[in-house]
Formats: structure tokens, C-alpha cells, sequence
């Protein structure tokens, strides 16, 4: 420890786990250990350019699925992916692919030129978000084209391409984007020509091969939302920290069978 007296008071309540310094890098990578809702650790690793204007957040849950949540300032669109492991020995695949894209809404996170900034003092520390976020609930109700996707932003191609038929979006966000000027083909109503009012949820379905209502819901365990400002000797508020949010989602979103959706068993 430094002597506390070589800081002024001043500074001294803005020595916070987090800083942001002044550094001109414009990509930066950040491992931070964070505790998940089960009690368990998790590396998570955030990744950030501000010249691409992006940032990424990726962790691994307890059951092997890795969930990766990537910000694409520029397009105002964000992307929530889940890698689900399934289990071979009941028929299911090896994994199943989710993705999810819906509008960044402004100050949701902090900006990508703050994120490059962002240094923690002591990485071996075990973190929890200070602010637990509700869950938002999304009804998913289009789906996005892979091929065309990069019309809306180039990052999706490389992120969902493991959940080929399950990227889906909504249609208000649809409606949004259309207006920015974004290509209007790569949407679908999902699914097509099919009534999905009274189908039931797949969680009270038996009947592997029913179509149902599937939902996920994911948890973003750590992700800096907000900046922390503080104030020197009398000069205006300058930037020197952030503050830390959790963040649950709940998708809901057709299959065309049950087994598309075998996380979602009556428990
Ligand atoms: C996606 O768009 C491409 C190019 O227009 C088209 O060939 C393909 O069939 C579309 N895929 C789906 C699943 O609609």
C-alpha cells in the first residue's frame, strides 16, 4: 500500500477497482473473474476496438454453455448468443446454436472508447455486479438471414453462424432498423403461415416432435453499464471508474418441435 498521505483527499475516493486511463490503444481484451448466480466462477472475457465501435462480453455457465453478448454501436444492434450443449445419448446434437438480435438502446453499456480504458487494478479478485438488472422478457417473432445479415451488421455473420435457423429478432426492432435504412429482405415473419396463438409452451409439452413456444433465459453476469465520474481540485467531473450491472433476458420464440427446445423441461 502507498501511504495515504502522498493522495490528496480528492483523489483518494476515486481509487476505485476500476480506472480508466489514458491510453490511446484503440482494441483492448479484459479477464475478469465474476461469480455466477449458482455460486460458481467463471472467467469472463471482454473484448473491445472503438474504431469498429464494438464491444464483446463471453463466460462459460456452469453446464458448459458459453454465452457471448456482443454491442455494435454503429448499427444500434446487439447480439446475444447461447452455445447449448446437448446430450448425444437422448438424440439431441452436439450443441445447439441460439441467437438473438435486438436494439441497442443508448447507454445500455458504456461507450467502446471507454471499454479500451478500462484496466482493473487487482484481476484475481472474484466480482458481482453492484447492480442487479430485472429481466426483460423479448417475444422473438422474426427471423434474421444469415447471408444477408451483414446488411444489418457484419459481426452477425460470424457470431450466429452455429445457430443457422435460430436467429431471431422482433419485429418493433425490425421496424426501428427499417427506418435507419437497413435492407428490409433479410427479415421474416417467423414462423410463416403457421397460428402460433394457443400453442402450448414446450416446458408442458411431452410430444417430442410437436411444435410449442420454447423460451431461454440467459443472465449477463458482469458488464460495466455506466461511468463513474469524479471530481479533482475543483475542476469539472472527469471520467475514473464504472459502475457494474447483471442483466437477465427471456426469449420466447417458436420451434416447429420440441426437441428443438430441450432445455425447457418442467423442472
Ligand atoms: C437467404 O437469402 C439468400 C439470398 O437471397 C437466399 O438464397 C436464401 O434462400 C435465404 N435463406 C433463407 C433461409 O431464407
Amino acid at each position: 500500500m502507498y501511504p495515504s498521505s502522498i493522495f490528496p483527499a480528492s483523489l483518494r475516493i476515486c481509487v476505485v477497482i476500476f480506472a480508466l486511463l489514458l491510453s490511446v490503444s484503440v482494441c483492448s481484451e479484459l479477464k475478469v473473474r465474476v461469480r455466477l448466480n449458482d455460486g460458481q466462477i467463471t472467467a469472463e472475457t471482454l473484448e473491445s476496438d472503438s474504431e469498429q465501435d464494438i464491444i464483446s462480453v463471453e463466460f462459460r455457465h456452469t453446464d458448459g454453455t458459453l454465452i457471448t453478448f456482443l454491442a455494435d454501436f454503429k448499427r444500434h444492434v446487439k447480439i446475444l448468443r447461447a452455445l447449448v450443449l446437448g446430450e448425444p445419448e437422448r438424440g439431441q446434437t452436439q450443441y445447439q446454436g441460439l441467437c438473438f438480435i435486438s436494439r441497442l438502446e443508448h447507454g445500455e453499456i458504456i461507450p467502446s472508447e471507454a471499454m479500451v480504458r478500462l484496466r482493473q487494478k487487482n484481476p484475481h479478485v472474484v466480482r458481482t455486479a453492484e447492480e442487479k438488472r430485472g429481466l426483460e422478457r423479448l417475444s422473438m417473432n422474426m427471423a434474421v438471414n444469415l447471408t444477408l445479415s451483414w446488411h444489418l451488421s457484419s459481426h452477425i455473420r460470424s457470431l450466429c453462424r452455429d445457430a443457422q435457423d435460430f436467429i431471431y429478432t422482433r419485429e418493433q426492432d425490425v421496424k426501428y432498423w427499417l427506418e435507419k435504412g437497413v435492407e428490409g429482405s433479410i427479415f421474416k415473419v417467423f414462423p410463416q403461415n403457421v397460428e402460433t396463438t394457443g400453442l402450448p409452451s414446450c416446458s408442458a409439452t411431452t410430444d417430442p416432435w410437436q411444435p410449442c413456444l420454447c423460451s431461454y433465459t440467459l443472465r449477463l453476469e458482469w458488464y460495466p453499464c455506466m461511468l463513474k465520474y469524479c471530481r479533482g481540485h475543483g475542476s469539472s467531473p472527469y471520467k475514473c471508474g464504472i459502475r457494474s450491472c447483471s442483466k437477465a433476458y427471456r426469449f420466447d420464440f417458436y420451434t416447429s418441435r420440441k426437441q428443438l427446445c430441450m432445455w425447457d423441461e418442467e423442472s
